[in-house]
């Protein structure tokens, strides 16, 4: 069969090949790819500086956000051919750690937990790819294609999971939230704000194209500039950046008692003029949080999928902006303008 494949930590080392059929060792339950999402982290991989072979190769099958159709489904009694399927990306460490062992792999602890298609296991951008019982989710069927958003999904699921435990520490009534970047990460922060009965806002740089009216489409507020611009104080912040300033000024307009949830990665960029002392200051006389949020396991995949499927379909059909056949891999990996979210498309839905 044919797959996407990347040797980590070398750029420009992406290739649509010929690989062996998915070992039956790696899960009893064969899955037909439908389609795969590309995300900033399959950017970092692809670019080498991020990612992990498989031991003892030098190449790993790119892909984490799936989406299948079951061709073989083994022993699982929950399935039949044809169902629509995605797979959850973490498996737990070995030791197991604490948290590991009681299936949140989500937390886990010793860093030894392994992804699909990220750190030392295939991923889902082949023809064909197998799963274990109990590491995937069974879509809706109307959702069809939107399926494969369900693992971004999943990831601002969590966040927002975090962010509502944070209830315990006192009396809050959190209404105004400031997701910052509409990228599909952020639209689907939005997204399920707006579910949740929040007053969402969303800022990003731009000011043209597609985002300002999906966010006006979703039942949020769009802003552009700055977040000391928006002119209030969010209770939540969910932020999608990773960008440094955005980062330190989330930290200083967040309203008291607030929390800034951050779920973007990013590294390096100018640095602002609040030190680490200054910032403790802000957090100690708020009583502010500052969380981060990664990954997501079973509860948040099952959660994520009813919100998928409450979800305005029209709406989530305009968060897909390209569909690219695998052998265009490099062309997909290219972050245009005008992106979403851009999917590689099996050609099997
Ligand atoms: C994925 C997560 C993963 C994280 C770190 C993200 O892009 O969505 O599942 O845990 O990267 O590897």
């Amino acid at each position: 069969m044919k797959a996407v494949t990347v040797q980590p930590g070398v750029a420009d080392s992406v290739r649509f090949e010929e690989v062996p059929e998915p070992d039956e060792s790696t899960g009893s339950i064969l899955v037909e790819a439908v389609a795969v999402g590309l995300c900033g982290t399959d950017v970092e991989i692809a670019s080498g500086k991020y990612g992990w072979a498989p031991p003892g190769r030098d190449r790993l099958i790119l892909g984490h956000e799936s989406l299948g159709r079951v061709i073989d489904p083994g022993p699982e009694r929950s399935l039949k051919p044809g169902d629509l399927v995605v797979g959850i990306v973490r498996r737990p460490d070995p030791v197991p750690c604490p948290n590991c062992a009681v299936g949140e792999w989500d937390m886990c602890r010793n860093g030894q937990y392994t992804e699909r298609g990220i750190k030392e296991i295939d991923g889902f951008l082949s023809e064909r790819w197998r799963t274990e019982p109990g590491y995937f989710t069974k879509m809706d069927p109307s959702l069809g294609l939107l399926g494969v958003l369900l693992e971004p999904t999943t990831v601002v699921g969590k966040a927002w999971e975090l962010v509502g435990a944070m209830r315990a520490r006192a009396f809050w009534e959190p209404r105004l939230v400031l997701v910052t970047g509409a990228g599909p990460i952020g639209m689907l922060a939005a997204m399920i704000g707006v579910q949740h009965g929040f007053d969402v806002h969303v800022l990003d740089r731009v000011t043209e194209g597609a985002k300002p009216q999906l966010v006006h489409d979703v039942g949020a507020t769009y802003h552009s500039g700055a977040v000391t611009d928006v002119g209030f104080q969010p209770d939540v912040v969910i932020e999608c950046t990773g960008v440094g300033s955005v980062i330190v000024d989330a930290i200083r307009s967040v309203g008291s008692g607030g929390v800034i949830c951050l779920t973007g990665v990013g590294s390096g960029g100018p640095t602002s003029g609040l030190s680490p002392a200054d910032v403790a200051k802000e957090l100690v006389l708020q009583n502010n949080v500052i969380l981060g949020s990664v990954n997501a396991n079973r509860r948040h995949f099952y959660r994520a999928a009813e919100a998928l499927a409450a979800a305005d379909h029209a709406w989530l059909e305009r968060l897909i902006t390209r569909q690219v056949p695998p052998q265009d891999i490099a062309q997909a990996l290219k972050h245009g303008p005008d992106d979403i979210k851009v999917v590689v498309d099996f050609g099997a839905s």
